[in-house]
């Protein structure tokens, strides 16, 4: 027994203060589940659309229309089936809503009641919600994934569309490969960040937190930034290139204009060759291991010559590139354009979606980061399908600031509650 009984929706806040929207799904079997969707800014053109309500109220952020689509027409449909059978209710809301894009209902309505669906089928399995991932997913792909806990990528210094700073790169992360559980990376990233909170009060510099929680100091260059944190890990006495590496999320269409990557912060403007230079001697100065969106979402050429003359050493990201979306990733693996996809669920608007663009990296050797938007909500799903999909990965900000440490603190959980009978997935780095 678990056939849905009712479906409802409301509008929420989430971290930035915005409206967002929330849903609570309901089973004959007297369970429920609640989901609430994220929001990025430093949007991709081809995610699909997220519905807003224009005019005045709310900043024109409202999200009336898609709570009142949950309301009506979502939960004509999903009041009946069967809250377990993930791959059905979300093909229903795909088939419903008939676009490409999600333009008809929109992705943020039919997200949060595919999220809600998937927290709510669990509860009815009787499973934790990771477990319901891992069958879910090697049922529908025949795959055969063990339950592992994610090296995380923590966002400590914040740039770009997410802070009010001179910073172009919009994240710079620190990756705890050298930890021996993903507690320890947890320990470990909480004493580089007080370091480096330390380091930069030391200097003068604001200590004043952006949208993913990291430091958001204004600073002479990307350099810089990278400094700050190397000195903070030797702060710890942990050793960066072996216990720690660093990882970028460069969000470069924010700075593409005119054919050239704008970097006001340094005073320069580069042409793709120029630039996939620029970020050669960043790895070759520095410990970095993933770079994301080091290339505009649409400069292909820019992207293959990145991978091409980093992708045997580093891995390359697509976020805005792949969007989360098979024909998207597809187009990459059959052009080498990158090596591993940034996965974000409200990117292409259902769990279903999203766990098939994991399976199709997973065939082709691309990595997959779990990822949360720079909006975010108390909602720690993305903790549970990295675990049941074995993603090895997850990218959801500082240690600080609710949003981000929810996703955390659930992980902490999970590795608490599985002990020994999980691998912690930092041998993909070593
Ligand atoms: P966003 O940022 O949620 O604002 O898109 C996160 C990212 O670019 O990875
Ligand atoms: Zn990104």
């Amino acid at each position: 027994m678990a056939n849905i009984t009712s479906v409802k929706a409301i509008q929420i806040l989430d971290s930035r203060g915005l409206p967002t929207v929330s849903c609570r799904v309901e089973t004959d079997d007297g369970l429920s589940a609640v989901s609430k969707v994220p929001s990025g800014a430093s949007t991709g053109e081809r995610e699909a659309l997220e519905l807003r309500d224009g005019g005045n109220e709310y900043l024109g952020k409202g999200v009336l229309k898609a709570v009142k689509n949950i309301n009506t027409k979502l939960a004509d449909v999903l009041i009946g089936m069967d809250a377990r059978n993930q791959f059905e209710i979300d093909q229903a809301l795909i088939d419903l809503d008939g676009t490409p894009a999600k333009k008809n209902l929109g992705a943020n309505a039919i997200l949060a009641a595919s999220i809600a669906t998937l927290r709510s089928g669990a509860k009815s399995a009787k499973l934790p919600l990771y477990e319901h991932v891992n069958n879910l997913y090697c049922s529908k792909f025949k795959a055969n994934k063990q339950l592992s806990l994610p090296v995380p990528m923590l966002n400590i210094i914040n740039g770009g569309e997410h802070a009010n700073n001179n910073i172009d790169i919009q994240e710079f992360m620190v990756m705890p490969i050298g930890a021996q559980s993903f507690n320890e990376c947890m320990q470990w990233a909480i004493e580089i960040y007080g370091a480096l909170k330390s380091l930069l009060a030391s200097k003068g510099l604001s200590t004043a937190v952006g949208d993913e929680g990291g430091f958001a100091p204004d600073l002479k260059s990307n350099q810089e930034a990278i400094e700050l944190i190397l000195k903070s890990i030797e702060d710890c006495g942990l050793e960066a290139g072996k216990d720690i590496v660093l990882a970028l999320d460069c969000a470069a269409s924010e700075f593409f204009k005119d054919g050239k990557y704008v970097l006001k912060g340094e005073n320069k403007s580069l042409d793709s060759n120029d630039f996939v230079d620029y970020l050669k001697s960043l790895v070759s100065s520095y410990p970095i291991r993933s770079i994301e969106d080091g290339m505009d979402e649409n400069d292909f050429d820019g992207w293959s010559m990145l991978t091409n003359e980093l992708g045997n050493s580093i891995q390359i990201v697509g976020d805005d590139l792949f969007v989360t979306n098979v024909k998207d990733l597809q187009h990459g693996i059959d052009k080498s354009l990158a090596n591993s996809i940034l996965i974000k669920l409200n990117q292409i608007g259902t769990v279903g979606e999203t766990l098939e663009a994991i399976n199709l990296a997973s065939q082709n050797n691309y990595s997959a980061v779990i990822s949360h938007r720079s909006g975010e909500t108390e909602d720690n799903t993305i903790a549970d399908i990295c675990v049941g999909v074995s993603a090895g990965q997850i990218k959801t900000g500082a240690p600080c600031r609710s949003d981000r440490t929810s996703k955390y603190n659930r992980l902490l959980w999970i590795e608490s509650d599985l002990g020994n009978s999980v691998s912690y997935a930092n041998e993909l780095f070593l």
